[in-house]
């Protein structure tokens, strides 16, 4: 507050003095309009239990049939995050220097929404992530070239993930050491999005 308050002052803008428009504190739509890609990071780790609560919104997010087919690998050891960042063709630096990350993977033996599932479990979890404080990122797996094989399969390889699994994509998470500014209703584009009644 106090630091929020001296920014204000000097006319510079803060993080939380960006945050915009819905009022409510710590309401899901404060959550939501505020989250952003985060991609540089502190060195300081993620306790345990908020690594937990992050995955435990991944896990509640619905699918497909009920089946849950979606499961997460967390990884903490920046060895593994290195060769997970560069099981991926095109690289992956906000995995290369993360505190940790949460491999979104699903199996696909139970259904073929298996994609769709994963996806919402991810989404989820970069809101629990913004809602902690945590810095997160979004890493595209799925359908993305490994330096030999899919980048999926490399990294299956490198975590002993059994065959019948597909990665989509892996979430990079830590400490800010950037901050952006929400978006705007404007910048989303909402109204102009938004269609009631028909196209
Ligand atoms: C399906 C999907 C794939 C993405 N893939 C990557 C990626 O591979 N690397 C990356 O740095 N960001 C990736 N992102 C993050 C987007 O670049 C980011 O969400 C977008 O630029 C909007 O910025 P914001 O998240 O800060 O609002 C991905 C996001 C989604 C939803």
């Amino acid at each position: 507050m106090l630091l929020c308050t001296i920014a204000i002052i000097m006319g510079t803008t803060t993080y939380a003095e960006s945050k915009p428009v819905t009022q409510e504190p710590d309401s899901l739509m404060q959550v939501i309009e505020s989250r952003r890609s985060i991609r540089r990071y502190t060195d300081e780790k993620i306790d345990r239990q908020t690594l937990e609560y992050i995955v435990k919104a991944g896990a509640f997010a619905p699918s497909s049939y009920g089946q849950n087919p979606v499961e997460f690998v967390v990884v903490e050891d920046s060895k593994t995050l290195k060769a997970v960042a560069s099981a991926k063709r095109i690289g992956a630096p906000s995995v290369n220097d993360a505190a940790a990350a949460i491999i979104v993977i699903a199996d696909t033996s139970k259904g073929e929404l298996w994609a769709e599932d994963a996806s919402v479990a991810a989404g989820y979890i970069l809101l629990a992530a913004e809602q902690k404080g945590i810095g997160a990122c979004w890493n595209q797996i799925r359908l993305r070239d490994g330096q030999r094989l899919s980048a999926s399969n490399e990294i299956k390889e490198i975590l002993g993930i059994p065959s019948r699994y597909e990665v989509l994509c892996v979430v990079a998470l830590g400490h800010p050491a950037e901050s952006k500014p929400a978006h705007t209703e404007q910048e989303m584009n909402v109204k102009k999005r938004t269609h009631f009644g028909k196209f």
